[in-house]
């Protein structure tokens, strides 16, 4: 263990080529929040108008804050809380609150992938039958009142292990022969799936009254604070962005990476696919209005775990060949959910190995192993669905968001490390950024995030949420964030045990010379404190 522990210090694994980088790194987008969150929240807040939110989000604060990442994570070369510690002491911290958000997400993430899972096997002979609601919260969830429950559910706890195994081997594996060669494999796989899909769909009768459904815009949602805010809350979710994962992502780059080049083809690549989910989804959908001789709009349940796993079947029973296309469907849930859930857990094993000083196996399954029991005690129950809608509203809108707030200010105001950062981007990268990007990150972000923010908290205290009673939403959504805020704290003041090496210099940048000749530039380095 010894050695293992030395040896990982000594030599910091690295993705192979950029393309691993890159296809891990959409690996770690592409999940859930394309296939099954992004449709639904689309057509809620104002079909074809939403684009211009969301593109509108990806441009102002979700490509601007993925660089952000990249820059922290390649440049002090560590997960989110030692990146950040290297920087400045204190503002280990915030990278310990980004990695237990990450955390909590993981433990229900997992819960929707072994879900798919079960539904996947389910597609094989359509066993949830015609009324797919009773199917899925009786039968399947066994769904009971909101309280805290301890009856396990058998049928989700089984598929459930199952992901947790499989999150285990990937990442004792590492992140070269685990993460990144799943990635390689998967998400091509997961693109030709998807395309399939997406073709087949599109061929069903009445798709095109889908489609309109989908991209007619309503412009006066465009008026409407809470479309805004629920475009920028998709965007995080979807890029990843302040969870302290793409910090950690960007830390196994090697020195000579186009990290700003990288980061375009993973924003474009994961908005493309969000929004051919948004096709492929509502194409069937129109499928389903047809047959039911109604228009898309007289649906119901378009949004959340209600259309993947209620409606999506419905129709599935309903369209010739159904048990392929749920198949198709459903594994592209277990293959997206999966590349984001090892890009989670890879974050959080990376930095307890760091902090604790354990090798790189060690904290792989000591990890592993406390978010696979928090996850089985948790959403295996009865009382899973609704525990899970109340931490991912608290963890998605406001722990994200604040995450991303403190981030910029703390990084940019307080600790002036803006020039820094874009100087770096600009002399490892091909597409160069200007004061722009400064501009972006710290004065417009905090601005319309901090209002987002706001209106977030204010709505929450001022109208609750679901009519869930008060005391669930302090344990399951206050209590979330609480727990986060504190266990970072408890974590920042636990002395550092593994070596955080006292010779750690930041990557300099290189000079621009031909690429066999680089040398870094020494020693122009800053002082890390
Ligand atoms: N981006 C993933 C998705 O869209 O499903 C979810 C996710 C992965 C969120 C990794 C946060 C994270 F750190």
């Amino acid at each position: 263990m010894t050695s293992t522990s030395s040896r990982a210090s000594r030599q910091r694994e690295t993705w192979t080529s950029s393309t691993g980088f890159i296809l891990a790194a959409i690996g770690s987008a592409v999940g859930l929040g394309n296939i099954w969150r992004f449709p639904g929240v689309a057509y809620e807040n104002g079909g074809g108008a939403f684009l211009i939110p969301y593109l509108v989000a990806l441009l102002t604060a979700g490509i601007p804050i993925l660089f952000l990442d990249y820059a922290i994570g390649h440049r002090y070369r560590a997960a989110a809380p030692l990146a950040l510690r290297r920087i400045a002491r204190p503002a280990e911290t915030l990278g310990w609150f980004q990695i237990c958000l990450s955390f909590v997400i993981a433990v229900y993430y997992a819960a929707v992938i072994a879900w798919s899972l079960s539904y996947f096997v389910f597609s094989f002979d359509l066993r949830w039958g015609d009324n797919t609601a009773a199917f899925f919260t009786g039968e399947y969830l066994q769904v009971g009142a909101p309280e805290i429950s301890s009856t396990v559910v058998p049928a989700v706890a089984i598929p459930l292990v199952l992901v947790w195994v499989a999150v285990l081997v990937v990442l004792v594996l590492g992140v070269t022969r685990g993460v990144q060669r799943v990635n390689v494999v998967f998400i091509p796989l997961l693109t030709v799936t998807f395309a399939a899909l997406v073709v087949r769909a599109l061929t069903l009768p009445g798709a095109s009254d889908g489609l309109n459904a989908f991209f007619t815009p309503n412009w006066s949602a465009l008026t409407d604070p809470a479309v805004w805010i629920a475009a920028y809350s998709q965007i995080f979710f979807s890029l990843s962005i302040a969870f302290g994962i793409m910090i950690t992502y960007a830390s196994y780059q090697r020195r000579k990476a186009n990290m700003t080049s990288s980061g375009l083809v993973v924003a474009f690549a994961n908005s493309s696919f969000e929004i051919l989910a948004g096709i492929g989804v509502f194409a069937t959908l129109g499928f389903m209005a047809q047959q039911a001789s109604t228009t898309v709009d007289q649906l119901e349940g378009l949004t959340g775990p209600t259309l993947s796993f209620i409606t999506f079947p419905a129709v599935i029973s309903q369209m010739p060949g159904g048990n392929v296309f749920g198949m198709l469907f459903f594994g592209c849930l277990v293959l997206g959910g999966f590349t984001s859930i090892i890009s989670i857990l890879l974050g959080v094993a990376a930095s307890v190995q760091e902090k604790f000083g354990l090798g790189q196996k060690a904290a792989a399954v000591t990890v592993s192993v406390i978010c696979a029991a928090l996850s089985l005690a948790l959403f295996s129950t009865t009382s899973a669905l609704l525990a899970l809608d109340t931490v991912d509203q608290w963890a998605n809108n406001i722990g994200i968001v604040f995450s991303a707030i403190v981030m910029a200010v703390l990084v940019i105001w307080v600790l002036r490390k803006g020039p820094t950062l874009l100087a770096h981007l600009n002399t490892v990268s091909t597409f160069r950024l200007g004061w722009w990007w400064i501009g972006l990150v710290a004065v417009l972000a905090p601005l319309y995030l901090g209002y987002m923010l706001y209106e977030r908290v204010r709505t929450l205290i001022v109208e609750g949420y679901e009519d869930l009673p008060q005391w669930y939403l302090n344990t399951f959504g206050w209590g979330t964030i609480g727990l986060v805020v504190v266990v970072a704290i408890l974590l920042t003041v636990i002395p550092w045990r593994g070596r955080d090496d006292p010779s750690f210099v930041p990557w300099p940048p290189l000079r621009e010379e031909p690429a066999s000749q680089q040398q870094p530039v020494l020693p122009e380095q800053e002082e890390v404190r």
